[in-house]
């Protein structure tokens, strides 16, 4: 089960409205596109309206989306639930999307989902108890290289185990935000164990060696100048 429409039904709010502020972001991102054409600016008001619904989209903040892009609001349906970054039924505070495709499951992500489940209590696709974690199961995030990924809300937390994934649900449910990126010492994407290449200064070749500053070859043409 994902957060899209499948499960029982949800209780929807009866009304939606952008805040001021967002209102502006709206009218920022229609600006971006031709006149007539601004329901190209679907997308990024439906993040704006889940953002400001707690994670998910209501149907009145879909409808509320379409009344400002003048479209049917049929379109807006077939555009949220074709994404899944767009939630249609609420989620928990930190909404956790474990990836298990090919490279994240050949470095254990097994095991990640696994210490979600056995720490939060619930299977893929549910909410823990106390409302705070809703666990998902997502296709590639493209931080492969980091393998595997936990993406929390909007961050990224990579080279996972259960041990360091159990601490990172105990950290956010003690209100902490651990820094996301890489849980191992290492920069970035950089390799593990250190530099593979470049990792000494090759002796210069010979001709080189003559060119550089103080080399005799130098010297010597100084010598005949100066003579
Ligand atoms: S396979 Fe998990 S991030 Fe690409």
């Amino acid at each position: 089960m994902n957060t899209h429409a499948e499960g029982a039904p949800v209780a929807q709010p009866e009304s939606f409205a952008f805040t001021a502020e967002n209102i502006e972001r709206a009218k920022a991102h229609i600006a971006k596109y031709p006149k007539g054409r601004q329901q190209s600016a679907v997308l990024p008001l439906l993040d704006l309206a889940q953002r400001q619904s707690g994670g998910w989209l209501p149907l009145a903040a879909m409808h509320a989306v379409a009344d400002m892009l003048e479209m049917p609001r049929i379109r807006v349906y077939e555009v949220a639930s074709f994404y899944t970054m767009f939630n249609l039924r609420p989620v928990g505070r930190y909404l956790l999307q474990a990836c298990t495709t090919t490279p994240c499951w050949l470095r254990g992500s097994d095991a990640v989902v696994a210490a979600c489940e056995s720490k939060l209590g619930i299977g893929v696709g549910g909410t823990s108890a106390d409302g705070l974690f809703t666990l998902v199961e997502v296709e590639c995030l493209g931080g492969c290289v980091n393998a595997p990924i936990l993406q929390v809300n909007d961050d990224f937390y990579e080279d996972l185990d259960g041990a360091s994934t159990e601490a990172l649900i105990d950290a956010l449910r003690a209100g902490k935000t651990p820094p996301p990126g890489t849980v191992l010492a290492r920069q970035g994407s950089a390799p593990i164990k250190g530099k593979t290449t470049l990792t000494l200064m090759p002796e210069p070749p010979a001709m080189q060696a003559a060119l550089l500053p103080g080399a005799a070859g130098e010297t010597a043409k100084e010598t005949g100048d100066a003579g």
